[in-house]
């Protein structure tokens, strides 16, 4: 049986080779992102001199516990590299994010970062993205008109919901789960999700991962265009 959460460990310690003295951090959200961040915590303690930009309150709770300085995302006009994990993944480096509800932040993080690190286990690479739902996140007074524009787009949508409730981002809006099939052109839709008016973002993340790093039994296989 494959060990998931030591295949996330060998990824995130061949991620943060990437580091160096001085640079700018992008601290991704979700279970691998975690894990990097902690090997973070780690070098900075051991004298690594970095500042990190947090994508999600739980990160920077996180960080802040292992004594990462921060920086806040106004106070920065570049990212020097960013750590963040996946839900799907192909071998041209296209993503969905956003299983964990922080893909604003995280997309926000990606596009100021000079260099977008992927890091997951073996489960998450596949030929067509699409099995995973896409997170779209809207405002809430527009989500049933963006479900009906996601069902015009052959899809379909639904609210995601935690204990019965719709979930809200920390960005106050709702999350609508799309399932369009297997995507043979992600960005394509990527494109038709963006102009939907009352969509602020979406898990599609195009020409945006610069490397995927993917642990694989005991040891890593790593993806560039
Ligand atoms: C959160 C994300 C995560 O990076 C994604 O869901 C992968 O999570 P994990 O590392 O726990 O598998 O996009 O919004």
């Amino acid at each position: 049986m494959k060990d998931l959460k030591n295949e996330k460990i060998l990824a995130a310690k061949e991620a943060v080779k990437y580091l160096s003295t001085g640079q700018i951090v992008g601290l991704g959200s979700g279970s691998s992102a975690y894990i990097a961040i902690a090997e973070i915590g780690e070098l900075v303690k051991n004298g690594l001199d970095i500042k990190g930009v947090p994508t999600s309150e739980k990160t920077r709770e996180l960080a802040e516990s292992l004594n990462i300085p921060l920086l806040k995302i106004e106070d920065v006009d570049s990212i020097d590299i960013t750590i963040d994990g996946a839900d799907e993944f192909t071998a041209d480096l296209q993503l969905i994010k956003g299983g964990g509800s922080f893909l604003l932040k995280e997309k926000v993080v990606a596009s100021l970062s000079k260099q977008e690190i992927i890091i997951t286990d073996s489960t998450k690479k596949v030929e067509f993205l699409g099995k995973f739902t896409v997170p779209v996140e809207v405002i809430p007074y527009a989500q049933n008109y963006v479900l009906a524009q996601i069902k015009k787009l052959n899809g379909t949508g639904k609210i995601r919901e935690v204990d019965g409730k719709p979930l809200i981002t920390e960005q106050g809006n709702v999350l609508i789960d799309g399932d369009f099939g297997l995507i043979q052109d992600p960005a394509g839709l990527a494109d038709q999700l963006t102009r939907i008016v009352g969509v602020v973002e979406h898990g599609l993340f195009i020409n945006i991962a610069t490397r995927v790093i993917m642990g694989v039994g005991d040891s890593t296989e790593s993806f560039t265009k």
